[in-house]
């Protein structure tokens, strides 16, 4: 066992955003449980891999599973593990459906109450999700039904564990973010996104990790949704 202090599983960890947040946590001195289904091993002993897919159930258990063998303790769940399937409302396949649901729900679903019960028995833990802030923003530009469905769920399920939680040491937040320049988008069209912020230009990993980062250390804020996204929630 380690003598690490704090620890964090994060989702979705082999790029982008999950990738930048593993290393913030690390930074930070947190032993950390990286899961993606392709990620890779890792030197770092305090940096434990775990592949898998995080719609099956199975992977939250061999995550939490992991993290308590090597460090003993699990602080921070990061659900950051995510798809993007933007189509017009009548393209969408039930396979887009399923596919979109299992990723960004299922996941959210199955990894939060793997570690929930942890927490409660040390009396602390955090739980942030990487939602959207397209979750509450339609636009007649970007159709992003399943977006919505899965990741203003999200939102919504934020509310409900930060106030089931409230009285025994757990927060539960989220950060949604605009467009942010990350290998989900196409790096020859992504600058082009820029325009649907009001600030006129695009999010970066470092803006996320920032706000993941405030939320942790953020003890009197449960519940939140902290929108990281160039003003589009203010309006356009
Ligand atoms: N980038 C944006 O503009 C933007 C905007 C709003 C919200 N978000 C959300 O932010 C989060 C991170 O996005 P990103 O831009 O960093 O995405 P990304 O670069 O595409 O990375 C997605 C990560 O999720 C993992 N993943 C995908 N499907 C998975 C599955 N079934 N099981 C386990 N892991 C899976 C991928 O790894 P593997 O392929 O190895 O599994 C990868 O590590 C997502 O939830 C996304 O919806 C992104």
């Amino acid at each position: 066992m380690s003598n690490i202090k704090k620890v964090a599983i994060v989702t979705g960890a082999s790029q982008g955003m999950g990738e930048a947040i593993v290393n913030a946590y690390r930074a930070r001195g947190y032993g950390v449980v990286a899961t993606s289904r392709s990620i890779q091993q890792s030197t770092d002993p305090d940096l434990v891999t775990v592949a898998g897919d995080i719609g099956d159930p199975e992977t939250s258990k061999r995550l939490v599973a992991a993290a308590l063998e090597r460090f003993g303790r699990i602080d921070t769940l990061v659900n950051n593990a995510g798809i993007f399937i933007g189509k017009a409302f009548t393209d969408y396949t039930e396979e887009d459906y399923r596919l979109k649901l299992k990723t960004n729900l299922d996941g959210f679903f199955f990894a939060t109450q793997a570690v929930i019960p942890v927490m409660l028995e040390q009396g602390s833990g955090h739980v942030v999700q990487i939602t959207a802030s397209t979750a509450e923003f339609a636009s007649s530009r970007s159709p992003a039904f399943i977006a919505m469905l899965t990741k203003g769920g999200m939102n919504s399920a934020t509310k409900s564990l930060a106030i089931e939680y409230a009285t025994r040491g757990i927060r539960v937040n989220a950060v949604a973010p605009g467009v942010i320049r990350t290998p989900m988008h196409n790096p020859e069209i992504v600058e082009q996104l820029a325009a649907f912020h009001p600030m006129n230009k695009l999010g970066e990993v470092e803006d996320i990790v920032r706000a993941v980062l405030y939320l942790e250390d953020a003890c009197f804020s449960t519940g939140e949704i902290l929108h990281v996204d160039g003003g589009l929630i203010a309006g356009r």
